[in-house]
């Protein structure tokens, strides 16, 4: 008999269970997992689990998609319907299937629940107990590397929510040394009080944005500079324009920051501009 996995309420076969390509655990990493050994067919460890679990949960705003007697249930007859006695279950939870926009679904949705049951050679791991194992070190770098579009966008879509529950479009990273780093789905400009338009350098842990690049280049071509400077969310509010650069969004001029007006508390004629030519050359250009 094959392995047999729990996908959204049934057991399927391991190598035909799949998740929709637009569930948020595959696009956002907005998903948590859970592992227990097992020991003769048991959950080890089940409470301590089970209480992580639900902490996991609750921090990303997640209820238990259902009760911990029933969730029990059912790992045990994942567990059975493998003939697991000494292996592993593995859960995981995700906020489920919506179209990619990095806030959570308006419309709540069913959360994705997926169960998996490995087997691990229990003589085997003993003798490699026995023999102890080597380790290496690495630097901590859980999360520098925004650099990589990855798709471990948790941070990015708690943020945007964060955003959108505050009646925001878009929310801006601040650093340790409180410099904005970048937006959760886009780069980060302002013109600041002097008129200079500036916007954070790429050594910094941000992503090199496409935009950003094009727009150095439209800038260059009209006979401005670029501070590659960061600046703070107090020199956003005080500066003469803040805007946004992405794909998403192209050139997209910021209004509020922390809900206090920047400049004029409208679109300025700087980035607005820059928003035309962006277009311009984009359309000329599109492949
Ligand atoms: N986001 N920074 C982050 C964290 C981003 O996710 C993006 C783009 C950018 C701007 O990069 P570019 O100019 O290459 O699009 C900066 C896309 C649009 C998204 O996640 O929807």
């Amino acid at each position: 008999m094959g392995r047999i996995a729990y996908v959204n309420g049934r057991f399927v076969p391991h190598g035909e269970a799949s998740v929709h390509i637009e569930d948020r655990g595959y696009q956002f990493g907005d998903a948590i997992y859970e592992v227990w050994a097992l020991f003769d067919g048991k959950l080890a460890d089940a409470a301590g689990h089970f209480a992580r679990l639900e902490r996991s949960l609750g921090e990303l705003s997640m209820p238990l998609p259902m009760s911990q007697r029933a969730l029990t249930l059912v790992l045990k007859e994942a567990v059975r319907r493998n003939r697991v006695r000494d292996g592993m279950v593995y859960l995981q939870v995700s906020r489920g299937v919506a179209p990619r926009d990095h806030a959570f679904p308006k419309e709540p949705v069913r959360q994705s629940m997926v169960i998996t049951v490995s087997q691990v050679d229990r003589t085997a791991s003993e003798a490699r107990a026995a023999k102890g194992v080597g380790v290496v070190t690495t630097p901590e770098t859980r999360w520098g590397r925004c650099d990589i579009k990855t798709v471990g966008l948790l941070p990015n879509a708690l943020a945007k929510q964060k955003a959108r529950e505050a009646g925001a479009a878009e929310a801006w990273f601040v650093d340790d040394l409180g410099f904005v780093t970048e937006g959760a789905s886009s780069n980060a400009w302002i013109v600041d009080r002097e008129g200079r338009l500036r916007t954070r350098d790429t050594n910094a842990n941000i992503l090199r944005g496409i935009t950003r690049r094009t727009l150095m280049d439209l800038i260059a071509n009209e006979g401005l500079q670029v501070d590659e400077r960061p600046f703070t969310p107090d020199e956003a509010r005080q500066a003469r324009e803040a805007f946004i650069t992405g794909a998403g969004t192209l050139v997209l001029p910021v209004v509020s920051v922390d809900g206090k007006p920047v400049g004029e508390g409208k679109p300025g004629p700087l980035a607005t501009k820059l928003r035309r030519l962006y277009i311009e050359r984009a359309k000329a250009t599109a492949i």
